[in-house]
């Protein structure tokens, strides 16, 4: 039997500012819809992935979406930077990837507005910041109300924007961790979802502490998708998060989620 070939790598696209279809035609998309009538099951979700940098929390959700225990369809990811690894994860993954460079746009306004088209051609059932490092304007944040994830590397509210393990070290903090939580305007502020904590060890540094928050990052943003892809999370009245009907006044904890909730 012949081996199966593995998915051809898939184009990326740069936009130029004046050049941003609108709406995008959805031609790049390599990840074909998964035929659903035998199964019955509904289709996946369709989600846009922005990325700056690494993409590990993108390789996260790639291998869930890949072996099947994340029910979503990455239509696109979407850098601000040419050179974000993120971009060569996805196309070794066979998805379709665009860069949009905030530095040909003369404004944060006229970059989000052109991302919002972009995004909008894909037409996701949901996007998610994965390290995209860029503060978002109020517009794009509300034309997304609801459907627009984050993940931050503290146990927010604290230590939001930068640096934040060197500053839970240099605060003598002896638990750190990440939050995956709804975009609101407030920077890395909106409302806390999941959070997963780590000890800080006495000799920890910012790297170390930096890669264990990661491990656990790459847990917590696929549980928080795959709840809202299966349609069990929603942002609620007044802002607060709601699973499975309950409003989260406090973000849940992975550490100490009950089966049913990680069902
Ligand atoms: C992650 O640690 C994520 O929490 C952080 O950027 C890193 C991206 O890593 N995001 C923020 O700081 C957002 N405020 P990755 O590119 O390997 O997923």
């Amino acid at each position: 039997m012949s081996p199966v070939p593995p998915p051809a790598p898939a184009e990326t696209t740069t936009w130029a500012p004046d050049r941003i279809p609108d709406p995008h035609p959805c031609l790049a998309c390599p990840q074909a819809p998964v035929q659903t009538l035998a199964t019955g099951n509904p289709p996946p979700l369709p989600i846009v992935v922005l990325i700056s940098g690494s993409g590990s929390n993108l390789q996260a959700l790639i291998d869930g979406a890949t072996d099947g225990s994340l029910p979503i369809r990455i239509a696109c990811v979407i850098a601000n930077r040419g050179d974000a690894y993120g971009l060569e994860r996805a196309r070794r993954a066979g998805i379709g990837t665009q860069v949009l460079s905030h530095k040909d746009f003369g404004d944060r306004k006229t970059f989000d507005t052109a991302l919002m088209a972009l995004i909008d051609g894909f037409q996701p059932g949901l996007v998610v910041l994965a390290g995209f490092m860029r503060i978002l304007t109020p517009d794009f944040v509300a034309h997304y109300q609801g459907r627009l994830l984050n993940i931050h590397p503290s146990l927010l509210p604290k230590y939001r924007g930068l640096h934040t393990h060197e500053r839970a070290l240099a605060a003598r903090e002896t638990e750190h961790g990440a939050t995956v939580h709804f975009v609101t305007a407030e920077l890395d502020g909106g409302p806390a979802i999941l959070q997963a904590r780590v000890s800080v060890a006495a000799d920890d540094d910012a790297s170390r502490l930096a890669a264990r928050v990661l491990v656990q990052e790459h847990r917590l943003y696929p549980q928080v998708v795959r709840w809202f892809a299966q349609g069990r999370l929603e942002l609620g009245p007044n802002d607060l998060p709601r699973l499975d009907g309950q409003a989260l006044a406090e973000p849940l904890r992975l550490d100490l989620l009950t089966p049913d909730q990680l069902a």
